[in-house]
């Protein structure tokens, strides 16, 4: 086992490596078994599980911090354990216990500790729990047994570059998500549905696409992998009110920032696609994603430019530093949202 790791903070992307340890519980007959960490990186399941044929399975994202006095802590992983179970509960899968789901990730985060990267680096540890049916099954239903797992790996920026611009298209050919489908839940259907669009926009030079509501293609929703917002010039903190986007944890954690310390006004509403105008300032958020300004967006052959293509707008730079500080322990945080790795 590696207690000692060799890695280049500096140079991390968002990749997977691994680590020394993962999490691994099992459901059978009804309940959950206490959970044990394991080794082996490599999962053996049915041929017949319905998390290979039928998607029955969800996961998470979240991340484990270092701080300026080399302590390490979660952020809000409560959040995350109450959205595996709507996710779980609409793919009809067990709920996981809320203390069971933070101990787990608690448990991956201590026995990978020479993992998480040091404070100032920027790289974080990324944690990734995940739900999946196992067991033997062949007609379409909900699987006899399922697999919880944690895994983690450090990581660097998602999106290349950082607190840097990036440009994104609107996916005018494909939807990630159907109008009352799973869209609101961290389910893999819902990626296996945007790989296309995603691998073309990066062909044609975007980070990623930006996905339009799936009933009229006349709304913004979200990123692939991150929620949308806008600062508007009478200092208004707009983002997509949908029902088929995922509920993104830190664009709440934004919302309570912008409103709370920055005393912005904050409007979760129907954002046309017509009506980017509005927007002085726009970014793209979440756990991969952090805050990822966004230079433009490209619709119907037009790129639209918000703050800048190469510069960081005033208000998405203060609502970076503030979730930033927080997630590393510079700034105080709102009760609850810190949970540290003792
Ligand atoms: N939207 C999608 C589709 C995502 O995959 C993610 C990442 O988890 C987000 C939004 C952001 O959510 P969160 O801030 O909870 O990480
Ligand atoms: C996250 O931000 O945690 C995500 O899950 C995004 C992506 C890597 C799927």
């Amino acid at each position: 086992m590696s207690t000692n790791v060799n890695i280049d903070w500096d140079k991390l992307g968002f990749a997977y490596s691994k680590t020394d340890l993962r999490y691994i519980s099992i459901w059978k007959d009804g309940k959950w078994d206490a959970g044990k960490l394991v080794e082996d990186n490599n999962i053996s399941i049915s041929e017949a599980s319905t998390s290979l044929h039928y998607g029955q399975q969800c996961f998470e994202g979240l991340k484990a911090y270092r701080t300026k006095d080399g302590s390490i802590q979660l952020f809000r992983p409560d959040e995350n354990a109450k959205r595996i179970n709507r996710s779980c509960e609409r793919v009809l899968m067990p709920e996981i216990p809320v203390d069971k789901f933070v101990d787990a990730c608690l448990q991956v985060v201590k026995a990978n500790e020479a993992f998480v990267p040091p404070y100032g680096s920027g790289a974080t540890l990324y944690i990734r729990p995940y739900v999946i049916g196992i067991g033997d099954n062949l007609g379409v239903g909900p699987a006899p047994e399922f697999l919880f797992g944690v895994f983690c790996c450090p990581v660097g920026a998602y999106f290349k570059g950082g607190l840097a611009p990036v440009n994104f298209m609107i996916s005018e050919k494909f939807d990630r998500a159907a109008p009352h489908g799973t869209g609101a839940d961290k389910i893999g259907g819902n990626y296996a549905a945007s790989l296309l669009a995603h691998v073309e926009a990066t062909k044609k030079g975007f980070a990623d696409c930006v996905y339009l509501d799936p009933a009229t293609h006349t709304n913004i929703e979200e990123v692939g992998a991150a929620n949308f917002f806008g600062i508007t010039n009478n200092n208004v903190f707009a983002t997509p009110k949908s029902p088929s986007i995922l509920p993104s944890i830190t664009k709440y954690s934004l919302i309570h920032i912008a409103k709370e310390y920055l005393k912005m006004n904050i409007e979760e509403r129907v954002i046309p696609i017509d009506s980017l105008g509005e927007f002085i300032e726009a970014g793209a958020c979440g756990t991969a994603a952090v805050i990822t300004p966004i230079g433009g967006i490209e619709y119907k052959g037009n790129l639209h430019v918000f703050y800048s293509e190469t510069e960081v707008g005033p208000i998405t730079r203060k609502l970076y530093d503030l979730l930033y500080g927080i997630q590393f322990g510079d700034v105080k945080a709102p009760e609850g949202w810190i949970v540290k790795v003792k």
